[in-house]
């Protein structure tokens, strides 16, 4: 008996599988991939950006060009340049919309269908690191699940039909006074028909699984891009002329980034420091350090105590299951913040999540291929990425050198092959585990 339901179990596994990822493949989820805009949309309130809710029919009866309202999502710069209903939208907040280049129209459709199928009123999360009056919307059940449902049904349903048939000719040869033998069931026929083609099930099942498992990490790869992500800011903060012309260390403000976890951002005090004297030569500059003035609560001679917190707008955001630490990155591993952040000294703009073809163009970066902060990237570098250059390196605590002294102990063998490409990775000492990366 239990063999029997382990068998159909495995069965309907199979199909489920097949059924999900041909599912994922064939019909864009909508909800999914409104994640990417609930950071600055909501289907009813303004935030960042405006409500969405609607919007199709408002770009259509408004007077837009056809597929302009795509053309915008894709690439809202081209979109305003070609249509002068698009180059009105950009007056709301010009400049702080997103680019989404790799979205296919009928994916853009499903964002507007699931948008405007959300009903006003639910209780809603605000989204960490978004807006705070931004609201996340309940998610619906995804069609991928019915479909599993639906398949998982089916199977069982075949099952015992064809249970059912054989239990019938039992029956029926009993009644005929024919000597009855265990017939076969349904289950034993295809269990007999697998034996007797062992190769082509043997086969069968390989394809299954390397198919999966092939969708599934080309979607984690691409899951969620976020290159480009450039949020306005509550104050133009210029990197180039603080860590660039006037040399200002990075550590100055991202304090704890050698020695945590996390970054950290500058506190108005920071600011205050230098912003006390350094009031600003043009009119322009002037105009922005009055926010910070605002922002401290200084009059020019003293402090009034009527202070105004300076929310940034956070820029490179990973999902709360991921672990990321600097100080693993930027002591441990010596990775410069350029590899990453790009050359901040030359940023004259607020901050911005670089694409990597820019991050690939700075001298000495290791060249990657993967969308900036998506899974693929993190993985990839972990693989070319060596600890140290050489076997002995002269790094002055000698964290590598004791690293390559205990592999070499442990497994000599082992050491030597991962020393054939003249390096130990990153992966190699365990860093595409998925523990190392997920909570
Ligand atoms: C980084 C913030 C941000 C993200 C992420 C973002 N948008 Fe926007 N969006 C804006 C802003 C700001 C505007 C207002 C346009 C302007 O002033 O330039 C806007 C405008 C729009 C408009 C025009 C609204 C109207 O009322 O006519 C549409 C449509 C739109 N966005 C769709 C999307 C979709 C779809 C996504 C996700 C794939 C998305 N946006 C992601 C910030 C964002
Ligand atoms: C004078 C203070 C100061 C110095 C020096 C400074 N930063 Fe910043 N940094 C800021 C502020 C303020 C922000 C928030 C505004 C923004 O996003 O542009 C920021 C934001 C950032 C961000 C984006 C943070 C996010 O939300 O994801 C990165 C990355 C960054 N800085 C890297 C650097 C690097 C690398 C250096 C050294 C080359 C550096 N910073 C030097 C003040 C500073
Ligand atoms: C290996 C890539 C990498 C390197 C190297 C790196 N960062 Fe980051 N940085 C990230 C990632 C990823 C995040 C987003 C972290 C998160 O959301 O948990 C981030 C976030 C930040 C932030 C936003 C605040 C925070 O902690 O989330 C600042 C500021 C920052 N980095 C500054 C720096 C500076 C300064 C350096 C160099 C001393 C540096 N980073 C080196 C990948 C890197
Ligand atoms: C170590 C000293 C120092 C610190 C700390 C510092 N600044 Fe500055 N900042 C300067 C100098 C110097 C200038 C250039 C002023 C000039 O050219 O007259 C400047 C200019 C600016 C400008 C005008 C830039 C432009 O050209 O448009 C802004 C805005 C600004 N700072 C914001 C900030 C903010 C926000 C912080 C805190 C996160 C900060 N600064 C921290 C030294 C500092
Ligand atoms: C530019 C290369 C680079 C990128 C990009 C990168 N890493 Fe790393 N990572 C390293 C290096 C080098 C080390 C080894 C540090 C050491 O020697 O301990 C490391 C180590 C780690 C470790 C510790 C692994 C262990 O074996 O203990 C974790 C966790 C990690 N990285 C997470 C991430 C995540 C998450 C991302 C993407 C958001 C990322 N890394 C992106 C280079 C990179
Ligand atoms: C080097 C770090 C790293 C390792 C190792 C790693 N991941 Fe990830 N993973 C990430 C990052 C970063 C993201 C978020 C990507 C994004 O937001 O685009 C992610 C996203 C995911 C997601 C998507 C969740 C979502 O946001 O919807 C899944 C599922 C996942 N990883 C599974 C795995 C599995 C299974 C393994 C082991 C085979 C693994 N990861 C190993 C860094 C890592």
């Amino acid at each position: 008996m239990f063999r029997k339901i382990n068998n159909w179990c495995i069965g309907a596994l199979a199909v489920m599988l097949m059924t999900g990822t041909f599912e994922a493949q064939a019909q864009p989820d909508g909800a999914t991939l409104f994640k990417q805009c609930a950071t600055c949309h909501s289907p009813f309130k303004d935030g960042t950006g405006p409500k969405l809710q609607g919007v199709r029919e408002k770009w259509n009866s408004g007077g837009a060009k056809d597929g302009s309202i795509y053309h915008w999502v894709k690439d809202w710069e081209a979109a305003a340049a070609a249509d002068p209903y698009a180059a009105n939208e950009t007056k709301v907040k010009p400049g702080s919309m997103m680019k989404f280049p790799t979205l296919s129209n009928e994916e853009i459709d499903a964002i507007f269908d699931y948008v405007d199928a959300q009903v006003e009123n639910k209780p809603a999360a605000p989204v960490a690191g978004g807006d705070g009056n931004v609201e996340v919307v309940e998610q619906e059940l995804p069609m991928g699940w019915i479909w599993l449902a639906f398949a998982i049904v089916l199977t069982v349903v075949v099952v015992s039909l064809g249970n059912v048939k054989n239990r019938l000719v039992l029956i029926s040869k009993a009644k005929g006074g024919e000597d009855v033998e265990d017939v076969p069931s349904f289950i034993d026929d295809i269990k007999s028909w697998a034996w007797r083609n062992r190769k082509l099930t043997a086969f069968l099942i390989l394809c299954v699984v390397i198919g999966v498992f092939v969708a599934l990490f080309l979607g984690l790869y691409t899951i969620d891009v976020k290159e480009g992500y450039h949020p306005s800011q509550p104050i133009e903060f210029p990197h180039s002329v603080h860590a660039g012309i006037n040399g200002i260390d990075c550590r100055y403000c991202h304090n704890v980034v050698t020695e945590s976890k996390s970054a950290s951002l500058p506190t108005v005090n920071v600011c205050m420091n230098c912003h006390k004297q350094v009031t600003g030569t043009t009119p322009e500059q002037q105009e922005k350090i009055k926010k910070i003035y605002e922002a401290a609560g200084w009059d020019g001679n003293q402090f009034t105590g009527k202070t105004k917190e300076i929310v940034w707008n956070k820029v490179h955001v990973l999902p709360d299951h991921v672990y990321f630490s600097h100080e693993q990155h930027v002591t441990a591993g010596n990775v410069d913040c350029m590899q990453c952040h790009g050359d901040m000294k030359k940023r004259t703009e607020t901050a911005q999540v670089m694409p990597v073809s820019e991050l690939n163009k700075i001298e000495g970066n290791i060249q990657l291929t993967k969308p900036t902060l998506t899974m693929g990237w993190c993985i990839e570098c972990h693989d070319q990425k060596g600890i140290s250059d050489g076997p002995l390196d002269t790094k002055k605590d000698g964290y590598y050198a004791e690293i390559h002294k205990r592999l070499l102990e442990n497994d000599p063998k082992l050491y030597e092959q991962y020393m054939k490409d003249g390096k130990v990775s990153v992966k190699e000492l365990g860093g595409w585990e998925c523990i190392k990366c997920h909570y």
